[in-house]
């Protein structure tokens, strides 16, 4: 049984659509981030789950019970749906200790005070804050405060746990241990984790599986390495991945499973296992920074126009009579400005039709003429 399921769930704002028609199923002991541009929909959506707002349409179950139904007139509060939150501004008790922001609301779900002591250690260890339980918040930093309110959020043991961009606040190197910290706890824990960010690489590196949003339309719902190699369109191709995709335009004489393209300066051979079609002769073709090989024998020519080397990586521009293009080389390498490189596309690109929404319409390789 999935932890939750989400079926045709539209929330409207007097005439605005902020979440339409969205059908997500989340199963037990996932980890979804809720991800997308600011304003397409990922706090609304996680809100109705929660129960903090109401759908307009649709029905929500999580486990077993049905927690909302617009046509059946159901819809459980908060607090009868066994779900925890954390968001961004965590607030703390700031008269009460560690030990007590942790205690405090097991207490209030009248806890006898042996199992409050041992689930309170237990949250202590598992957060790596035992030193710290007889301080106040004040007196911890960031990183640590945000622990203790994740151990406060799990104390009760919440079947799921929603998280609204709780690391936003953190400076980018706490951002990075925090995101370690949050994995192992999923796996440490039997809950279900619910993540809103508008950060792909959060959502790439945390999730198992990422629901990513438009305009609060569902895009595309799958594992984060599944998104990454094959995007349903370039919408999503664009948003994942960074230095993010080259998309070069042109025009596509399509026959089966082959092409015969001209995008921007140049010419190639598509070819796939299965036919395709496009609407008209008119293509994007997707290619990602680090299937463009630099220095490969026999490739097409092109000028080094900048190079960004930052050690174990350089994104390469380069410039192909007038069309450019963006390249990562793993390692310490740098090329002088203006200098003359040969190249060649390694693996896949993608044909995305312009005159469809930009949907994928076929992976593949090419080959430049
Ligand atoms: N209470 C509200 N009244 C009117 N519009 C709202 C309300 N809450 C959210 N919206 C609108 O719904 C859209 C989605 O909002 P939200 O879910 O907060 O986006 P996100 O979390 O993805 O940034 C936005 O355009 C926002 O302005
Ligand atoms: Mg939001």
């Amino acid at each position: 049984m999935p932890a939750i399921n989400l079926s045709h769930v539209t929330k409207r704002f007097g005439r605005f659509v902020a979440v339409s028609d969205l059908n997500l199923e989340i199963e037990n002991n996932a980890f979804i981030t809720l991800l997308g541009p600011s304003g397409c929909g990922k706090t609304t959506t996680l809100r109705m789950i929660a129960g903090l707002e109401t759908p307009t349409e649709g029905r929500i179950t999580i486990g077993d019970q049905v927690v909302f139904d617009a046509d059946q007139g159901i819809n459980l509060p908060p607090n009868k749906r066994d779900v925890g939150f954390l968001f961004q501004n965590y607030a703390l008790w700031p008269h009460m200790t560690v030990y007590q922001n942790i205690a405090f609301g097991l207490e209030n779900l009248k806890w006898d005070k042996k199992r409050i002591e041992e689930r309170v250690r237990e949250l202590l260890k598992m957060l790596r804050i035992e030193p710290f339980e007889k301080r106040y918040p004040s007196e911890l930093s960031g990183g640590q405060q945000q622990r203790v309110a994740i151990a406060r959020t799990l104390a009760p043991g919440p079947k799921v746990l929603f998280m609204d961009e709780p690391l936003s606040n953190l400076d980018a190197k706490l951002r990075m241990e925090m995101r370690t910290e949050l994995k192992r706890l999923h796996r440490d824990t039997d809950s279900t984790f619910v993540y809103v960010t508008h950060d792909q690489l959060e959502a790439m590196t945390l999730s198992t599986r990422v629901c990513i949003m438009e305009n609060g339309l569902l895009q595309q719902y799958d594992p984060p390495l599944v998104m990454y190699a094959s995007p349903a369109n370039r919408f999503v191709a664009d948003f994942m991945g960074n230095p993010t995709m080259n998309f070069i335009e042109g025009t596509a004489k399509v026959s089966g499973g082959t092409a015969e393209l001209s995008f921007g300066s140049l010419r190639g051979v598509f070819e796939t296992d299965h036919p395709f079609t496009l609407r008209s002769d008119k293509v994007v073709v997707g290619v990602r920074p680090e299937h463009i090989h630099i220095g490969v024998p026999g490739g097409r020519q092109a000028t080094i126009y900048s190079t960004l080397p930052s050690g174990m990586e350089t994104t390469v521009r380069l410039n192909v009579d007038g069309t450019q293009l963006t390249s990562v080389v793993f390692g310490d390498v740098d090329y002088p400005v203006d200098s003359q490189v040969s190249f060649a596309f390694s693996r896949t690109a993608i044909l995305f039709d312009p005159e469809d929404g930009g949907r994928n319409a076929a992976q593949g390789t090419v080959r430049l003429l």
